[in-house]
């Protein structure tokens, strides 16, 4: 079962920082996840929500901000004192914290319906930094998905269920030759990962921080989590 950093190890350092995704790193991640936004002037960044309300005490929505705006805010302090100097990383400076053997999946947070031109932005960028094999792209926003896989034939694709009935989710994911479906804990079944499975889908599993969850998860033949505690991988029992 893969282990995937979710937001990096953000159950130890500010997620989806610079200082989460070196952790995730250091405690032997060999996936990582992270969140993807766009700026104004189309810059691709990498945090959760789309302001920086939560995570930098910043009403601003990011698609409002330049990037020179946004890279001013600490999106550090927020989690410890000790992490003040981190500012939000764009997708391009992930890539080069990483080894070459790390998979990046790569969340989109919202299309072009709320950042025109992002899908384009994505495979561009991927392709430019030839990471194609090692990052998956998600989305719960299935058209940007669609979008991604008319731009780019080649892109591996996780279709993240959300609100979707599984009916309609295997519907859609075949159109996109997704590779996954990626679903909360909470939605996992025995038949839902069966369904998944007998359609030739892995199933990759969020938020997944307790050994317990691991071992049932594990036992039910899904193929990875995504934790905030990338050492779940060691726990193992
Ligand atoms: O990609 C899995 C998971 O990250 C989806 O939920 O809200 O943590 O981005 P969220
Ligand atoms: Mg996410």
């Amino acid at each position: 079962m893969l282990v995937i950093a979710h937001r990096g190890a953000s159950g130890h350092a500010p997620e989806n920082t610079r200082a989460a995704f070196r952790r995730a790193l250091e405690l032997g991640a060999r996936a990582i996840e992270l969140d993807v936004h766009q700026t104004l002037d189309g810059e691709l960044v990498v945090a959760h929500d789309d302001d920086l309300r939560r995570r930098g005490r910043l009403r601003r929505k990011l698609k409002s901000l330049t990037w020179e705006q946004a890279a001013a805010v600490d999106v550090g302090s927020w989690f410890a004192p000790e992490f003040a100097a981190e500012r939000l990383p764009r997708l391009d400076d992930v890539y080069d914290l990483l080894p070459p053997g790390v998979e990046l999946h790569v969340e989109i947070k919202h299309g072009s319906s709320v950042y025109p031109g992002i899908e384009e932005r994505v495979v561009a960028l991927i392709r430019r930094r030839r990471v194609q094999a090692r990052t998956l792209v998600s989305s719960f926003d299935h058209a940007a998905l669609r979008a991604l896989r008319a731009l780019d034939a080649e892109a591996r694709v996780g279709y993240l269920l959300g609100l979707t009935s599984l009916k309609t989710a295997f519907r859609e994911m075949k159109p996109l030759s997704a590779e996954s479906l990626n679903m909360s804990l909470r939605q996992t079944t025995r038949r839902a990962v069966a369904a998944a499975h007998q359609r030739g889908y892995k199933v990759l599993v969020y938020t997944v921080n307790s050994p317990a969850d691991r071992d049932r998860l594990a036992a039910l033949g899904v193929d990875g989590i995504f934790t905030n505690y990338p050492e779940l991988d060691l726990w193992r029992s």
